[in-house]
């Protein structure tokens, strides 16, 4: 039995030198026996100074293993190690074993990247920054405890998103610097070595209680969205409980102000149907797991996560928005932030229920530019809309809206496929190629930013005029 030592608990560079020269020396995967760190080698295990220092030629190694290892060595299954090798061995013998789901070792390494991912994502929306004063300059310090190793490979993500800032990110295995240059790796620490509270957690706690939205409240959404281990290193976490107990009041009172309104109409049932555009997708929550890993344009490099649609799967009507905007990027759901208020505001007047549409977007990445701790929005370009629409054109494949409500102009153009001027073309019904119709509408976020009442009072009224067209279509398309 060879005993092969690795240094670090997810160094893929590390692992893959290791397997390519187990590999070169035939050495199969039931003579190996993977240790990590200072763990002692058994009786009966030779250390791997006995393989070659160079290795060998290996068959090829398909790419889709490569991106898959890369996640999987950040699992804290103290057996990723071997799996991986065994995986990595059995390719060679037959390349096509990752297209087989079949296949039960391969489920189990595309299950563990899917918990790496989960985390890497948690770890993005979860870590709150304290200030700590230091020579004068204000530094930032956060504590989290992953379930992974994913720190080393998330920590890009917040030197490009605090960029301006020198912030540290303490686990208990490892840590992270950023210095506004360099991001730096250190050992890990623990809670105690970060501060309790700070000035910036009383803004983020107020913060917090004024987005929270009682009619969305679902305690069991928030429990696996937002785990309750996270819940005690999260300032709002305190929140959460009164917030809930006062939530049904709040709601009934919102209810209470809509009642005016004429009640929303039911949408008949429409049999789904499934498209071919992949054959592996053929629901909605397959779509929305395959997007998790897109890669069609940079925008995911920098986005929290990709922000799906929502909605009925057999909606019979499609709102398209242009991208998440900060809120949403966070949330993992679309129109929650303001534009999303301004959106329901309108539609719950005009008659409409948000419940019984299908609410996306063009792009499904938030792009922005950093500015200190701010994120500023910028429009996504033709290349960005273009690549996006293989997953709208999905969403309207699996979804079979009959009439498309495009808000502003990067929607108008994603669903036109050119751009068009929301001028000329909004409040007029144009017949789409598959037979659905298209309203164009402005964005709501255009709303937000007519800086005179007078001005915005007007281009509300048009907003409205354009959505009571798309609810007489749908009042129209049930009879
Ligand atoms: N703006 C959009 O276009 N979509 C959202 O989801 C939020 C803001």
């Amino acid at each position: 039995m060879l005993s092969v030592r690795l240094e670090s608990p997810n160094d893929f560079a590390e692992w893959r030198d290791k397997a390519r020269r187990l590999l070169a020396a035939g050495v199969a995967p039931a003579n190996v026996v993977w240790r990590y760190g200072a763990e002692d080698n058994g009786l009966f295990e030779a250390g791997d100074d006995m393989l070659p220092t160079v290795a060998g030629a290996i068959g090829s190694v398909p790419r889709d293993f490569l991106t898959l290892a890369q996640t999987v060595i950040q699992h804290s299954d103290p057996e990723r190690f071997a799996r991986l090798y065994t995986m990595l061995w059995r390719l060679q013998q037959d390349s096509r074993i990752l297209m087989n789901a079949a296949d039960s070792a391969n489920s189990l390494l595309t299950n563990m990247a899917s918990a790496v991912r989960r985390d890497a994502h948690k770890m993005k929306a979860f870590v709150r920054f304290r200030t700590v004063p230091l020579a004068g300059e204000e530094r930032y310090v956060a504590w989290l405890e992953p379930d992974h190793y994913v720190l080393e490979a998330t920590a890009p993500f917040f030197a490009r998103r605090f960029a301006g800032m020198n912030w540290a990110i303490v686990t208990p295995y490892a840590s992270t610097f950023w210095d506004m240059e360099n991001l730096s790796f250190g050992p890990g620490g623990s809670k105690k070595d970060v501060p309790a509270h700070d000035a910036v957690e009383d803004d983020w706690t107020t913060y917090y209680a004024a987005i929270f939205n009682p009619a969305r409240l679902k305690v069991s959404m928030m429990k696996s969205e937002m785990p309750v281990k996270y819940w005690r290193n999260l300032p709002e976490a305190a929140q959460i409980a009164p917030l809930i107990r006062n939530a049904r009041a709040m709601e009934a009172e919102m209810i209470a102000r809509a009642s005016t309104q004429p009640p929303a109409r039911h949408l008949r049932q429409k049999a789904r149907e499934i498209s071919a555009v992949d054959e592996l997708i053929q629901s909605i929550p397959d779509a929305k797991a395959a997007i998790e890993s897109c890669r069609r344009c940079p925008l995911y490099e920098h986005a929290t996560q990709p922000v799906f649609g929502e909605g009925p799967p057999d909606a019979k009507v499609m709102v398209v928005g242009e991208q998440p905007g900060d809120q949403e990027d966070l949330a993992g759901r679309p129109f929650v932030g303001p534009a999303g208020q301004v959106f329901d505001e309108a539609i719950a007047e005009v008659g409409i229920d948000r419940k019984k549409l299908y609410v996306t977007n063009a792009v499904k990445h938030f792009k922005f530019v950093p500015r200190g701790k701010r994120r500023i929005h910028q429009k996504p370009d033709s290349g960005e809309i273009s690549a996006c629409r293989h997953w709208l054109d999905m969403e309207r494949q699996l979804t079979r809206p009959r009439l498309i409500v495009a808000l502003g102009a990067s929607a108008a153009q994603s669903l036109l496929g050119k751009a068009v001027s929301v001028a000329k073309v909004r409040g007029e019904p144009i017949p789409l190629d598959d037979g659905a119709i298209l309203v164009v509408t402005n964005h709501p976020s255009y709303l937000l930013r007519i800086p005179d009442a007078e001005g915005r009072a007007v281009e509300r009224a048009k907003f409205l005029a354009d959505l009571q067209l798309v609810e007489r279509l749908m009042a129209q398309s049930e009879n």
